[in-house]
């Protein structure tokens, strides 16, 4: 048995018939750019995560980078994220001329909120928690610090579009989510795409015109902008998956929950992202990513059994990128652990119930 990490091509082979009519349509109306699409896909957007909008963009870093501007965070301002983190999160601070800080993560591999008061100086302006892999960070606590020092709560949920807190969707903590819709995310178009999650009227109609050139409606210039406009053939695509997706969510769901039961007693696997027993957190597994023993060595052995897996970054946080406004010195235990120890397994809607017991049972013979 082979089992792929990421079927790009099935995806699209599985769904043909419909996806070629949605392009077909979209191409026979000549509709390129902005047109209704993009605003049928917003509004349902907008109704699924339940958020008073949702802007699209060109993609997710777009989105990181976008929020900051009308957060007016710029020269001189101090962001913390997570090293735990995508390069695009602390791209998207370092684009708006601010300070990246780096904090560590906790038990749950996200960012640690305990130890971000002692990153906050009277420079720092904003939090930018990143919800990895499809769960979203302890808001509570991080929402808390943000109204103590009052600052700015912009959530990085590239990896999150759908997955919710306390019945809340990600994105809608603070003044907004950043989603990305790379191909290899949970909701994926054809090339890239991203999209803003808003409960902020003056950041939305703002966004709305940065994202133009700072156009309105009418054309008229109000403010400098860039372009980033989500295409309006990848709108039309999601809109189309978006029917799917809540399925597609409880089928990655039940695989991380085979997962689990599979590997619970393996005493090579040191952790896993479960969330039976986890009331308040409605994860939508963009990824399952596990931490194990002889990780490199498990790798291998499983790549030659046919299973594919990742290294996420290629095993690097983002303290350990040699760029200038990175922190290589930044001391984050829990995060260096993390990074050596960290593998993801293959999980997407179209795995078979038997190909998640194959991965589980060629994991327990390495282990045994
Ligand atoms: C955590 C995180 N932030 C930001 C991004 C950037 O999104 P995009 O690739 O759409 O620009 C990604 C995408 O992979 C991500 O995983």
């Amino acid at each position: 048995m082979e089992v792929n990490f990421f079927p790009y091509r099935e995806l699209y082979l599985n769904d043909k018939l419909n996806l070629t009519n949605v392009i077909d349509e979209v191409l026979s109306r000549g509709a390129f750019i902005l047109q209704k699409d993009c605003d049928e896909f917003e509004e349902n957007s907008k109704n699924f995560l339940n958020c008073s909008d949702f802007i699209t963009v060109a993609n997710g870093t777009d989105a990181l980078i976008l929020l900051l501007r009308a957060a007016g965070i710029g020269n001189g301002d101090e962001v913390i994220i997570p090293s735990h983190t995508y390069i695009a999160t602390a791209a998207a601070i370092h684009y708006v001329g601010a300070k990246i800080v780096l904090a560590d993560i906790g038990i749950d591999k996200l960012i640690n909120p305990n130890v971000i008061e002692d990153l906050i100086t009277d420079k720092t302006k904003c939090i930018m928690p990143v919800h990895v892999n499809g769960r979203i960070c302890n808001m509570d606590e991080i929402l808390k610090i943000g109204e103590k020092y009052n600052l700015s709560i912009i959530e990085d949920a590239a990896q999150a579009f759908g997955a919710k807190y306390k019945g809340k969707s990600a994105g809608t903590f603070g003044i907004g989510g950043g989603i990305s819709f790379y191909p290899a995310k949970v909701l994926g178009c054809f090339g890239d795409g991203g999209g803003i999650v808003t409960n902020d009227t003056t950041i939305s109609k703002q966004i709305r015109l940065l994202r133009d050139h700072g156009r309105d409606e009418k054309g008229e210039v109000k403010s400098w902008g860039l372009n980033s406009r989500l295409d309006n053939l990848q709108a039309a695509i999601l809109n189309h998956k978006l029917k799917n997706f809540p399925q597609e969510i409880l089928r990655r769901r039940r695989i991380a929950e085979i997962y689990y039961e599979g590997l619970k007693d393996c005493e090579g696997v040191i952790y896993m992202p479960f969330f039976k027993d986890n009331e308040q957190n409605f994860d939508i597994f963009q990824n399952f990513e596990i931490c194990c023993k002889k990780r490199d060595v498990l790798k291998d052995f499983l790549h030659q059994n046919n299973i594919k897996t990742i290294i996420q970054w290629a095993g690097m946080p983002v303290h350990e990128s040699n760029l200038d406004g990175i922190d290589s010195q930044s001391i984050l235990p829990e995060t260096d652990i993390f990074f050596k120890e960290c593998l993801m397994l293959p999980i997407h809607p179209l795995l078979s119930d038997q190909e998640v017991h194959f991965v589980i049972k060629k994991i327990l013979e390495f282990y045994a």
